[in-house]
């Protein structure tokens, strides 16, 4: 069965994108009309991108959540919403049907009612992949309190950051969480983000690995007694309910904290119903989902593309989705193909990194692996160079599934650039063609709109989008010059995305990488000032310089070129160290991979950084530095070449 909104053709897809473009009210209107409303909205869009505001059908009352569980109460209530896959093969799956999904999350909503969270309220959810944390986030959802997830990766003091941002008065974590070999103690991090915090009333803890945890009293509670407390208030006669809170369609719906070229995370924040209908859209198109379908995203819930293809799309379409608690090496790296044999998953979503390292274990884990239930790829993250694209499209999907390679960022909510499996032809290396209503532009340094192709018949430069699609991001919590300035004030009237990006005769679209000072490390967002301000942290650095280079499995991978000046000693031990610090001010995930000590950094008169010429150095470039005249020490080039590590 296919969904009204469903592309089935690429004359549909010409047809729709035209539509979209010409009349986006009217278009985003009647895909609205498939979704449960409250009310109705007044107006389709309203919107401009200087201050910038941006309205998606406002005046229209909705809750995600009955988009996303209730209205398939009447036909799909024993379908699987989620089937959970624990990080050890040997524990048993969990199978979390739509209705029993209702329940859990209607449980949720009344803990945090009774614990006196309130509509417009910010809940910091830190846990592990378990099912409980589908139903911290719609359970906050279901009363109007947004949800800030934070991955688990991320340190104590990334978490005080974020919480002091958002200005975040509970939270839920687990005890801990399994990641292969390795238990996390998230509690204890909890514990140590809370030192000095003034606005958190409550850490609600989930016990998931029985780790010790210290419990302080009035402060923190146990998610197993409360949800028997809250079982009883929300079952009557065997009726489930708890009356979800009316949300305006504008009402923020979630806080998800991203990288940007500043030294602070920014607090991406989307709505209610735009974000919805924008996810559910795409995931239908991009994949291709019909009914029955099983879905596996790979992604953590912690970053955005959990969020919006593990649960929101794939909830609101009535899919099943399934979530993995482990990673993909535990216990060896065959572990994603055993779970799609095991659970005869349909559509297989994960990152070009992923695929690398994979890849480099070897194809023996592949033996004996049925994969033939797949039917569609899809990469996300970074752009999948040639030989991980062909070696997923033969080993994986046997040359039989599309792959898709979806484009987009914690901004856009969802995809907005990527062919779509089956419909619009795929190129290796090439993200395609926009979803209806995106509207690519590519500009030169200037934001003059680029007409003139290189000598190999492309067009290049930063990319841009000039109109609103639902799934945009309406503001950064707390600071909205902030998001004009970052997003819509570089080049005018258009959203500026960051990245760099080639664009072909066919109208095809190719992302280079980002052109702003952001690594996308493994898949993951970190701004170079970030890591800087972590290294600078240590008592001996007296100044760093970190750029990303080339790296077999991480995309890129994080050199940074320090100025030490603390007690001597042995390089690596100082470089353990460095790293530490690191990983206790952002997370382990930015640790550097190369640090090389020097004598000066290359700058400017003016004393600007010439990143370009460390860049260059990092990537391994000898000759060709660029001008050098402009320095205020260009000798320091030299040194820093010879030393390089
Ligand atoms: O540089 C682009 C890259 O990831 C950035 C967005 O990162 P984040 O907000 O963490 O979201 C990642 C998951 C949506 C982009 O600015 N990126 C994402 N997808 C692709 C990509 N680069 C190339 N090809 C992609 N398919």
């Amino acid at each position: 069965m296919s969904y009204p909104f469903q592309i089935n053709s690429l004359a549909q897809y010409h047809a729709d994108y035209k539509a979209a473009a010409e009349n986006p009210d009217v278009f985003w209107a009647n895909v609205a009309e498939n979704f449960y409303w409250r009310k109705k909205w007044d107006k389709a869009l309203d919107w401009n991108f200087t201050e910038p505001k941006i309205e998606w059908f406002a005046g229209g009352k909705l809750n995600i959540t009955e988009n996303c569980i209730d209205r398939h109460l009447a036909t799909m209530a024993d379908k699987p919403a989620i089937i959970w896959e624990p990080n050890n093969p040997e524990e048993r799956v969990r199978t979390v049907t739509y209705a029993r999904l209702h329940k859990r999350v209607c449980q949720f909503a009344q803990v945090l009612k009774n614990n006196a969270v309130k509509k417009g309220d910010r809940v910091c959810i830190y846990m592990g992949m378990v099912p409980e944390l589908a139903y911290a986030v719609l359970g906050c959802a279901r009363i109007g309190a947004i949800h800030s997830v934070i991955f688990g990766g991320f340190s104590a003091q990334s978490i005080a950051d974020r919480l002091e941002d958002a200005q975040a008065t509970f939270i839920v974590t687990c005890d801990g969480a399994y990641r292969g070999e390795k238990v996390i103690p998230l509690k204890a991090v909890i514990d140590d983000a809370l030192i000095g915090n003034k606005t958190v009333k409550k850490v609600i803890v989930y016990t998931r690995t029985r780790t010790p945890v210290s419990m302080i009293k009035g402060r923190d509670i146990w998610w197993e007694d409360e949800m028997d407390i809250a079982e009883d208030q929300i079952e009557k006669n065997g009726v489930v309910s708890f009356k979800a809170e009316e949300m305006d369609a504008e009402d923020p719906l979630f806080i998800l904290y991203t990288s940007g070229s500043t030294g602070k995370p920014k607090g991406v924040v989307h709505t209610c119903a735009g974000y919805m209908i924008w996810t559910t859209y795409t995931f239908v198109n991009m994949f291709q989902y019909n009914q029955g379908d099983i879905h596996f995203c790979t992604a953590d819930i912690g970053w955005i593309t959990g969020h919006s293809y593990i649960l929101y799309g794939p909830l609101a379409a009535g899919a099943t989705s399934l979530m993995f608690e482990g990673i993909p090496t535990f216990p060896n790296a065959g572990r994603f193909w055993d779970i799609i044999d095991k659970h005869q998953v349909n559509i297989l979503y994960t990152a070009p990194t992923a695929l690398r390292s994979l890849m480099s274990f070897g194809d023996e884990h592949l033996l004996g692996k049925n994969l033939t239930s797949l039917k569609t790829l899809g990469t996300v993250g970074e752009p999948i160079n040639e030989e991980a694209w062909h070696w997923y499209d033969d080993n994986i999907g046997k040359n039989k599934c599309p792959i898709i390679d979806t484009w987009w960022q914690t901004e856009t909510g969802g995809c907005l650039i990527t062919n779509l499996a089956g419909i619009t032809p795929a190129k290796p290396g090439w993200a395609t063609l926009p979803m209806p209503g995106v509207q690519p532009v590519i500009v030169d340094e200037k934001g003059n709109e680029v007409t003139e192709a290189d000598e190999h018949g492309m067009l290049k430069g930063n990319l841009c989008i000039k109109a609103p699609w639902p799934g945009i991001l309406r503001t950064t919590y707390g600071d909205h010059e902030r998001c004009r300035v970052n997003y819509f004030a570089t080049y005018p009237n258009v959203y500026f995305t960051g990245d760099g990006a080639l664009k072909d005769a066919e109208g095809n679209y190719r992302i280079t990488g980002r052109v702003d000072d952001v690594l996308n490390i493994s898949g993951h967002r970190i701004g170079t000032a970030e890591v800087e301000n972590a290294i600078n942290m240590h008592s001996g650095v007296v100044e760093s310089a970190v750029v990303g280079y080339p790296h077999d499995i991480k995309g890129q991978g994080i050199y940074a070129f320090v100025i030490y000046n603390g007690h001597h000693g042995d390089e690596n031990l100082r470089r353990q160290d460095i790293s530490q610090t690191v990983a206790k001010i952002i997370g382990a995930i930015a640790k550097p991979d190369k640090i090389q000590f020097v004598k000066g950094l290359p700058k400017t008169r003016s004393g600007k950084i010439m990143r370009r010429i460390l860049r260059k150095i990092a990537e391994g470039e000898t000759e060709n530095l660029g001008d050098i005249t402009t320095l205020l020490d260009p000798d320091v080039v030299a040194e820093i070449k010879d030393g390089k590590v």
